[in-house]
């Protein structure tokens, strides 16, 4: 399928105006609902289909709408349609995916603004829910959908329009066998369309606020983004998954990420690239590698992950997955190993005599992919960890070369036992203190072992989860000019079919930087890197010592851009679990709880907005003199909890309203906080 180029910029500024500076540091949302009494004007009748039927909205053409597609269906497989009272219409529900149809509303007045929820498939130009003025049939706005089901709420600033007469067009012409259906439910119009009846005010999502490539306005447009983070690395539009080619090169630390420009979801994939001096603040730079066949969107070949070392000439080499689509290229291998370099960091030659390794190592059958090249200390070589997988076991492949592009096989380094999946992506391979570490994907997840190698075999004598929280994966490790062995993960929402920030043009964002060590337990961990304190605002923060807090909840500040600190004298504290509501308003928020005598922390999203629900339950140990320390970093969308023993549970979270800012702590009896601290953190963006 083709994708329209994302709405320009010029296009976007009036209506993103309304939307900026809708909070300070610390306080509530500064309201925009005075501009919304300018035009209020009823909106369409049976905005919410709770007639059980479609009075009031017009057939057009086709068979995707009729009575049949309104439910009253609750859930799906992902979880729960979310829709307001009983009923919404869905495209699915009558006739399948391939039906086509238009179906409108009665016309009414535009007021202010228009808000909608809207689910269903993302193909901006066959599917979506319109606003047309009755004069002259032309499509004010449009917006489609997410590929997930559960219903989202879109608002549009219509104020250009007011008054005028306008009907909303539900757009189904997409024929295909699947997410070819779109969902709506319950429009509002002037002030009803920016607050929910319980008074709360929405989340904005669908001015797809991304600024255009290149451009230098960032800051700003990611600020106006409720969903976009501040201070983590994200596409200015379209998709990113894994971190690739991580390296400190002349001083910059080089970010690259597979990526999608054309649409905020997965394909033809590209290596977006983002260098930083601190690995804090990153700069967008021109694409590095693109796609083999970039004229033909239905081509999936593509540059898959891989990784970047510098030779003794101080060049850049970049190993990587050449991927290529067997439906359009029969005969060609699916997927080897091919090479760039480059002199300047910025632009990237390919080799001419690509692959450097174009036969797959027998046993590969589930993949043999995400080239991982590290200096091998053992024989002072290069050697390359590439993962794999036959039948139920994942295994991870070496190779080893002294010049970077003629590579032998050494053999098989680790295969699993079927339990963390049976094609092992992304692995990493390095020393760490006296172990070596081995790292990489499966099951969704990233796994870690922990053991010994002699230069051709590994022994695992630890192994874990890298993240305890579901949203991280494809993890890179490098190492750093001053010796630290850091990491950067992708935090997507890839084992959901959630992903609202699709509305706002963008998915995929990348973690912060840690910091890898090995834990008194044998285990990995991880830590925020010191160079994040440049994001504070310390004059904004605010710091409790010997702070015992009970039954009565303490609210601590309302942010959702900030840095949690907590030390907890667990020796103490006498209450049997505490907790800490994030992102929270008297209608949802993000729960993460500790039990003392379980050493159990508990991430719980069970109500927290659009996002994925669930509970994430890590084993989180103080340290041997009592305390325990969490770190928690809030971004908009983001959420990474980072415990004094390396545990990181990482996640992303959706709020729906704008008042879900609140922090606050409340126990089971008594807990005594050694110090709290609640400090802003500012854009690395600005
Ligand atoms: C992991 C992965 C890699 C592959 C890349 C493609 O998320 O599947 O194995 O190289 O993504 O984008």
């Amino acid at each position: 399928m083709r994708f329209t180029a994302l709405p320009s910029l010029l296009h976007l500024l009036p209506a993103l105006s309304i939307f900026l500076d809708l909070q300070g540091v610390w306080g509530k949302p500064i309201s925009h609902l005075s501009k919304c009494k300018l035009a209020q004007y009823p909106g369409p009748s049976n905005p919410s289909f709770e007639t059980g039927d479609l009075t009031g909205w017009h057939v057009l053409s086709g068979t995707a709408f009729g009575n049949g597609s309104v439910t009253a269906q609750t859930s799906y497989w992902g979880g729960s349609f979310n829709q307001k009272g009983k009923y919404f219409v869905d495209s699915f529900v009558a006739s399948g995916d391939p039906a086509i149809g238009q179906l409108r509303s009665d016309s009414f007045l535009a007021s202010s603004y228009l808000s909608f929820l809207i689910g269903g498939g993302y193909d901006p130009v066959n599917l979506y829910v319109g606003l047309v003025r009755d004069s002259d049939g032309t499509l004010l706005k449009s917006q489609t959908g997410m590929n997930d089901e559960a219903l989202v709420r879109v608002i549009w600033d219509t104020s250009a329009w007011a008054g005028q007469d306008v009907h909303l067009l539900v757009y189904d012409n997409n024929s295909g066998s699947s997410w070819a259906h779109i969902n709506i439910d319950d429009v509002r119009t002037g002030c009803k369309a920016l607050q929910d009846d319980n008074g709360l005010t929405f989340t904005v999502f669908g001015e797809a606020n991304q600024p255009a490539a290149g451009s230098s306005s960032s800051c700003t447009l990611y600020a106006a983004d409720p969903v976009r983070p501040q201070y983590h690395y994200s596409p200015y539009q379209g998709w990113i998954n894994d971190p690739a080619g991580l390296i400190q090169w002349n001083g910059q630390h080089h970010l690259f990420s597979q990526f999608y420009p054309d649409a905020p979801l997965w394909g033809p994939m590209h290596w977006a690239h983002a260098t930083s001096s601190d690995a804090v603040h990153w700069a967008e730079r021109p694409v590095a590698l693109y796609p083999p066949y970039p004229d033909n969107p239905q081509d999936t070949s593509g540059r898959w992950t891989g990784s970047a070392v510098k030779d003794a000439q101080n060049q850049l080499h970049i190993l990587f997955t050449d991927f290529t689509d067997l439906a359009l290229h029969p005969g060609s291998t699916e997927q080897v190993v091919s090479a760039a370099t480059s002199s300047d960091g910025t632009s990237f030659l390919l080799y001419s005599q690509n692959p450097v390794i174009g036969t797959v190592p027998a046993g590969s059958s589930n993949g043999f992919r995400d080239p991982k090249v590290f200096q091998d200390p053992t024989d002072n070589s290069w050697k390359m960890v590439v993962g794999s997988g036959e039948g139920s076991q994942g295994k991870v492949h070496l190779y080893r070369s002294t010049d970077l592009v003629s590579w032998t096989y050494v053999g098989v380094l680790f295969e699993g036992d079927g339990s963390t999946g049976s094609m092992f992506e992304c692995p990493n391979f390095f020393p760490l203190g006296d172990k070596w570490v081995l790292f990489y994907g499966g099951r969704s997840l990233g796994w870690f072992e922990v053991g010994s190698y002699n230069g051709t075999s590994f022994i695992s004598e630890t192994s874990g989860l890298l993240d305890a929280g579901p949203d991280s994966y494809a993890m890179q490790w490098y190492k750093d000019a001053s010796g630290r062995n850091l990491a950067i993960t992708w935090l997507g929402n890839w084992p959901t079919s959630k992903w609202p920030s699709r509305l706002n043009g963008w998915a995929g964002q990348q973690s912060i930087t840690r910091e890898l060590f090995i834990r008194p337990d044998g285990g990995l961990g991880s830590r925020p890197i010191p160079e994040l304190v440049s994001l504070e605002q310390p004059a904004s923060a605010k710091v409790w010592t010997q702070k015992k807090i009970g039954n009565t909840a303490v609210v601590l500040g309302q942010t959702t851009t900030a840095r949690l600190r907590l030390t907890i004298d667990t020796a103490s504290s006498t209450a049997t679990s505490f907790s800490i509501h994030l992102f929270a308003s008297s209608a949802e928020s993000v729960l993460v709880s500790y039990n003392f005598a379980a050493r159990l922390l508990t991430l719980d999203t069970s109500n927290a907005g659009y996002g994925q629900t669930g509970q994430w339950q890590p084993i989180v140990a103080p340290g041997s003199d009592g305390k325990l320390s969490l770190d928690i970093f809030l971004d908009h969308s983001t959420l990474e909890i980072f415990s004094s023993d390396g545990v990181v549970t990482s996640m992303r979270v959706y709020p729906r309203y704008q008042e879900s800012q609140d922090i606050k702590i409340e126990a089971s009896g008594q807990v005594v906080f050694d110090s709290i601290s609640l400090t802003p953190l500012e854009s690395s963006w600005c």
